[in-house]
């Protein structure tokens, strides 16, 4: 299988990207951003919870969107992979991750981490934000606060992943197309040197 883990602060464009890689490589996309926000729009007991710490900028409780993940992990599909986007957020997650891949007999098989500036952050954030009507993207500590919690709590995964060599960072400034460009660059060649790995 190709499991992608789709990595970077908030605003580094994951979702964006996650959508042509999905499309590209015949992924099962899984965005926990986005399966929380359908919580929050069907207001739910879950949706609840998590509007009141996704507007102020903190993260859900890992057991939350470890068990999210879980579900739709153990939904019985045929597909070549996953694309996890905004998960895992914290070390703990990423253990979870692996430890539920691997009853799958499955594994993560690279970690692509989009390197955007936290000028640029911002203002992608906060142009969003203007039209995206997310309580998170229009307040500016509200922003800086999740850029924060980040550095704070999930940066680490780059080690946790650097560690096993399955990190690898991508130019995340410049056109939707290059970066597109890059990621997909990047899949192939990894595939094509691990082809008996992954
Ligand atoms: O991934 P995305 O940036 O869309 O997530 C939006 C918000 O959802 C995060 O700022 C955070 O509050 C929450 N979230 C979380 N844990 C995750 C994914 C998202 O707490 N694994
Ligand atoms: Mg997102």
């Amino acid at each position: 299988m190709l499991n992608l883990v789709l990595f970077g602060p908030p605003g580094a464009g994951k979702g964006t990207q996650a959508h042509f890689l999905a499309q590209s490589f015949n992924l099962v996309h899984l965005s926990t951003g986005d399966l929380l926000r359908n919580e929050i729009a069907a207001n739910t007991d879950l949706g609840k919870l998590a509007d009141a710490l996704i507007s102020k900028g903190e993260l859900v409780p890992d057991s939350v969107v470890i068990s999210m993940i879980e579900e739709r992990l153990k939904k019985p599909r045929s597909t070549v992979g996953f694309l996890f986007d905004g998960f895992p957020r914290t070390v703990l997650q990423a253990q979870a991750l692996d430890k539920l891949l691997m009853k799958h007999h499955s594994k993560v098989s690279v970690m692509l981490c989009l390197m955007v500036d936290k000028k640029e952050l911002i203002d992608r954030i906060y142009k969003r934000g203007l039209t995206s009507g997310r309580a998170d993207d229009i307040d500016l500590a509200t922003i800086e606060h999740r850029i924060d919690v980040y550095n704070d709590k999930t940066a680490p995964l780059i080690s946790y992943y650097e560690s096993q060599q399955k990190y690898y960072p991508i130019q995340g400034m410049g056109t939707i197309e290059e970066i597109a460009e890059n990621l997909k660059h990047t899949i192939q060649s990894i595939q094509k040197k691990h082809t008996h790995h992954l």
